[in-house]
């Protein structure tokens, strides 16, 4: 019988930690640092951070643990796999070297201009004085882009000129790398895949809300909601995802000795010549995984366990409904938040940046908790979300009343 670690704290560490838990050979689940949402579904939380590998590598071998499966991006870019692996350490994620596909925006570019993987044109640049000349000569929208990682906020869309002046006099206040990228239009979608060296297991397509307001109005969020699977991703769509971006990306990997075990995470867009790539990242995605996980009918531990032995597993995914969840932030999110707001107790939710007993969360961050339920088509999920949402007593945390709008718009 097997014990699994999950690495990270938050809704999608919750749902990764749940398909293990599953697993009819999984006994033992940790979280470390995990949260107290968590032990609702008696995972065990573990008072480790996640960029402290020599502890978490010490608690790995002390409870002799079978798998570990590595859950954000900060962990990974600062090369927890790697210190796994040299401690003898079965663990899925990318080792540093290929997690800067998403650690560094340039290094993704340049990666995908070298295996002809389909992006928007874009310039780089390093003072603050050539990319204002730049921008001011190029075409609008444009988008703004820093290298580096930031919680899903380091991208803005820039519709005027004062816009663009604004987002890169900020960036280059933290970063001396920023680049200018031409906007595609198009719809978006959020297509990840596991992966094991040449093998790869596709995911549902899913499809996040990345604004904090209804009608994708309001500031940029980690994500405030999601469904799956997603009408105007068709199966054609799927199969040149594949062909054009998944199987290419595998290639590159491999002609630059990027040994890979881990999750590709495409985030797509939909265009006129097919789908291109806005960006990758090197995780699961959160709040996708939240509705992603549930509809994985085989087991999960086994599927990681085959794709880091390079064999392909059998896999098999619900075909039959829609799933659709809404996160819960706290005031204030995604700036400054309020802290010690009451976070509803509620079965089958993915719990994340809060505190407290599991009978008495509190918020301690940004986003909260995910509410999930399924159904058998779009409309009838988004209902039975809300249907849930409205039984809750959630006092002043704010979330979006229109999850699953666009893909509601499909005719
Ligand atoms: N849902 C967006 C992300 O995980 O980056």
């Amino acid at each position: 019988m097997a014990k699994v670690l999950v690495v990270g704290g938050g809704g999608r560490e919750h749902a990764i930690a749940k398909a293990m838990l599953a697993s009819p050979q999984v006994t033992t689940v940790y979280c470390a640092p995990g949260n107290p949402g968590m032990q609702l579904d008696l995972i065990q939380t573990v008072a480790i951070e996640a960029l402290d590998f020599v502890a978490l590598v010490a608690f790995a071998h002390e409870k002799a643990i079978d798998l570990t499966f590595i859950g954000p991006e900060v962990p990974l870019a600062a090369g927890i796999v790697d210190a796994f692996q040299a401690a003898g350490l079965t663990v899925f994620g990318p080792q540093q070297a290929a997690a800067r596909l998403e650690s560094s925006k340039v290094f993704a570019k340049q990666f995908m201009q070298r295996h002809q993987i389909p992006t928007a044109d874009y310039q780089l640049f390093h003072d603050l004085a050539t990319a204002l000349t730049a921008s001011r000569q190029g075409s609008l929208p444009q988008v703004i882009k820093v290298d580096g990682l930031a919680a899903g906020k380091g991208v803005t869309v820039a519709a005027t000129y004062d816009q663009a002046a604004a987002a890169l006099t900020q960036a280059f206040a933290t970063t001396d790398t920023v680049l200018i990228e031409a906007y595609v239009a198009g719809f978006e979608f959020s297509q990840m895949v596991l992966v094991g060296g040449e093998h790869y297991v596709m995911l549902p397509t899913a499809q996040d809300h990345k604004r904090l307001r209804d009608n994708d109005q309001g500031p940029n969020t980690g994500g405030m909601g999601a469904y799956s699977p997603v009408p105007q991703v068709t199966p054609a769509i799927t199969q040149a995802t594949i062909d054009q971006i998944v199987v290419p990306t595998l290639a590159g990997l491999k002609a630059e000795h990027l040994s890979f075990e881990g999750v590709i995470y495409v985030g797509g867009v939909i265009t006129p010549t097919g789908p291109q790539v806005i960006e990758y990242n090197l995780r699961l995605g959160d709040p996708e995984t939240q509705i992603l996980l549930p509809q994985l009918q085989s087991d999960f531990y086994q599927v990681i366990l085959a794709l880091i032995h390079h064999q392909q597993p059998a896999v098999h995914w619900q075909t039959t409904a829609t799933y659709l969840g809404v996160v819960l932030a706290a005031p204030g999110y995604p700036g400054p938040t309020k802290k010690g707001v009451a976070v509803p107790t509620l079965a089958g939710a993915d719990y994340a940046s809060v505190t407290g007993t599991p009978q008495q969360l509190v918020s301690a961050g940004g986003r909260v908790m995910m509410v999930t339920a399924h159904a058998a088509n779009l409309k009838a999920a988004q209902t039975a979300a809300y249907a849930q949402l409205d039984q809750l007593n959630v006092g002043p945390l704010i979330y979006r009343t229109d999850i699953g709008q666009q893909g509601l718009a499909e005719k």
